[in-house]
């Protein structure tokens, strides 16, 4: 695992991005060999997308061989749906990009037939060939996509129920109203994550510092899903200095001291 500790979050954002645009260009994608991206939503990647938006307004990266997913979506929320998490990605990256509508694959929180919908979502990822680059955001209390404590590690795309924590955290986007928070969602399983080729996970202020200690020192764990990425061969955290504040300080050390030389840096 790497960890990559920033002192705040726009020079996350801006790391993030750059790397975004490094892997995108080290791939040299084409029309028949895209580079495959899966996207999370919340707060926290919202300044890499302005980052890499204004990369793009610079000329200095193209998305139009880049496919991308999601990662989740709230069950019953159409894609106008201002809190849909379809919504959020066009309204905050998509439409301010070159991509090919046609690369787009969103989860569809209104459809009647969920077993459908995911068994159809996993198998088109596995049309490309996988996922090249998964961005991942983490819950306070450990989940990644909308996978929340307790879920399988095994898990597939499938339907999830939220667990109080997480309704209360994302009743900020609801008026600050838990009842409007959908109960369900359809979300990546925490095996789906695991099988991108590299996962990269952004994680910023004193909230997270609970989840990535967890992720980083708790064992593996389905009470702390994301502690899964510890047995993934190509896991990067991007982190500040906030969400590390809960780390022993050695771990702390380490990461840095190995980020700091040429060894491991990979731009
Ligand atoms: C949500 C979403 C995730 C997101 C996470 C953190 O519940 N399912 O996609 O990564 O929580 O959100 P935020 O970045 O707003 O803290």
């Amino acid at each position: 695992m790497r960890v990559i500790i920033n002192s705040n979050y726009q020079q996350c954002a801006q790391w993030a991005a750059e790397y975004v645009a490094y892997k995108i260009k080290a791939a040299h994608p084409t029309k028949e060999k895209p580079f495959v991206m899966a996207l999370p939503a919340g707060s926290t990647p919202l300044g890499m997308f302005e980052a890499l938006i204004s990369m793009f307004k610079k000329g200095k990266i193209s998305f139009q061989n880049v496919v991308f997913f999601n990662m989740n979506e709230y069950v019953g929320l159409a894609p106008e749906d201002k809190n849909s998490f379809n919504y959020y990605l066009w309204d905050n990256f998509f439409q301010h990009i070159d991509i090919r509508k046609k690369n787009i694959h969103l989860l569809n929180g209104q459809t009647k037939d969920f077993m459908q919908e995911c068994a159809s979502y996993e198998k088109l990822i596995r049309s490309y060939g996988g996922i090249d680059l998964l961005i991942a955001g983490i819950g306070e209390d450990g989940h990644i996509a909308f996978n929340e404590p307790g879920s399988s590690l095994g898990s597939r795309t499938r339907v999830k129920a939220l667990n109080r924590n997480t309704i209360r955290a994302n009743a900020r986007f609801f008026n600050n109203n838990e009842n409007l928070v959908p109960k369900l969602v359809v979300t990546m399983g925490v095996a789906t994550i695991m099988d991108a080729d590299e996962v990269m996970l952004i994680a910023t202020g004193d909230k997270k510092a609970d989840a990535i200690r967890c992720a980083i020192e708790g064992s593996v764990n389905h009470m702390c899903p994301v502690s899964i990425l510890q047995m993934h061969p190509h896991a990067l955290i991007v982190c500040d200095e906030e969400a590390t504040s809960k780390l022993q300080s050695d771990i702390v050390r380490y990461f840095n001291d190995n980020e700091n030389t040429k060894f491991g840096r990979k731009i």
